[in-house]
């Protein structure tokens, strides 16, 4: 799906926002994001079910900004949450909690009980510990909570091993046969409601072919389970959709949809889906600034004021992502470099290998950096984290100050 920042004369653009001018007003390094293009990839997702009941639950923890969500509450967005401290944020910012689907292998009682009393839609339950901690929970408070389990149909969805989610050997969901048992117990558990069945194979999917693998073995399920009576009222199919980072040919929502959507024919099952990068990820971008430039004896460096606390998909996943220059810059002689942060970490790089044509102080940006850039930040060096500005038309908003020293140290204490 195509986004809003474009070139125009050798400028990179923001919707009609030069980022130039967002770097000069709000400091690098800086993420920034597009409205527009946010709202377009919700309605690809929307548009794409709109011949069948459904209901779009962005994935919060892609990029869980106030003003992403906001943005998305105001279309009607549903949420996928995988903390109190997600729904918290959804809440915040406009979220209606029945449209919330509570993921996660970890929920805590207090979690639990907090989106109960929230009136959170579906808990998508991942073990039996769960599935009976939320039914205590639950006859507590005098309610019942509406779940899915989260089963893992174990297809490899051929992603990178650590975005892959499911697989027998991964931590998440209760497999196939557990599953069938985990329904026919739960029938007589009181504090427990069986609203569907989900799963989520993994993450930067880029065929439709495991998530059709997946979708015949849930189904598979459903019909043994419909044969001993117990009937479901939807299917949550997870995220995981790609988006091109480099030369990828992720599949589109429609074609997406348009795969799986036969297979659905004639159950009547309500789908809602997890999207997270493919909303939130060409949606945002990462604008630092070249503070040198270092000729090493085998390579050139170019160290920018943006590290791996502040992007660290490329430390961590060895990820691709686009660095272009903000402003051509016709003066200064293209060279290969490694994009570098200053912290004190081999690890610590953006790109490598990257024709550039740069002179210290030029602004670089990463391209595709608004889903799980952000959020994965951390103030490692005792880096604040960088400031995020939401662009919207001919506007930029800043939509998260520039972390400050005082807001690190804060919660901190010496020894009397
Ligand atoms: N639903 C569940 C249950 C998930 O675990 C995830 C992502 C999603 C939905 C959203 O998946 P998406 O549509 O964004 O692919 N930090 C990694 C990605 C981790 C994904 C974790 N789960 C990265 O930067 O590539």
């Amino acid at each position: 799906m195509s986004d809003h920042f474009v070139r125009r004369d050798g400028a990179l653009h923001a919707e009609d926002v030069a980022v130039a001018d967002i770097a000069q007003r709000f400091g690098t390094p800086c993420y920034v994001y597009s409205r527009a293009t946010l709202e377009r990839h919700y309605r690809a997702f929307d548009q794409a079910l709109a011949g069948v009941p459904h209901q779009v639950c962005y994935a919060v923890k892609a990029n869980s900004n106030l003003a992403v969500l906001q943005v998305l509450a105001k279309l009607g967005s549903g949420f996928d949450i995988v903390s109190a401290g997600e729904l918290r944020r959804v809440l915040m910012a406009g979220g209606d909690a029945a449209r919330v689907v509570f993921s996660g292998v970890g929920k805590t009682a207090e979690e639990l009980r907090f989106a109960l009393e929230q009136g959170v839609g579906i808990f998508n339950v991942e073990s039996e510990s769960e599935l009976r901690r939320l039914d205590a929970i639950a006859r507590q408070l005098h309610t019942r909570a509406a779940i899915a389990l989260r089963v893992n149909p174990d297809v490899d969805a051929k992603t990178h091993p650590y975005i892959s989610t499911g697989l027998k050997q991964n931590k998440f969901g209760v497999d196939l046969v557990t599953a069938e048992r985990l329904y026919l117990e739960a029938t007589h558990l009181p504090g427990i409601q069986i609203s569907g069945i989900a799963s989520h194979i993994g993450s930067q999917l880029l065929d439709v072919s495991p998530y059709l693998d997946a979708l015949d073995r849930v189904l598979a399920l459903v019909d043994r389970l419909a044969a001993k009576g117990i009937e479901f009222e939807h299917i949550d199919v997870g995220g995981g959709l790609g988006v091109r980072y480099r030369d990828e040919q992720p599949t589109e929502p429609e074609d997406w949809a348009r795969a799986f959507l036969p297979k659905l024919a004639g159950r009547n099952l309500k789908v809602m889906t997890e999207p997270g990068r493919a909303i939130a990820g060409n949606a945002g971008i990462l604008v630092m600034r070249v503070e040198l430039i270092k000729h090493g004896e085998t390579r050139h460096f170019a160290v920018v004021d943006a590290a791996m606390n502040d992007l660290l998909r490329p430390s961590l996943y060895q990820a691709w992502m686009d660095i272009v220059p903000v402003q051509d810059n016709t003066a200064a002689k293209p060279a290969t470099y490694d994009v570098v942060g200053p912290v004190c970490e081999t690890g610590d790089w953006l790109g490598k290998d990257r024709e550039l044509a740069i002179t210290e102080g030029d602004l670089l940006a990463v391209r595709t950096a608004g889903a799980y850039g952000f959020v994965m930040a951390s103030n490692y060096n005792s880096r604040g984290r960088a400031a995020e500005v939401m662009v919207d038309g001919d506007h930029a908003h800043l939509v998260r100050a520039r972390e400050t020293f005082e807001d690190l140290v804060r919660g901190e204490r010496v020894l009397p």
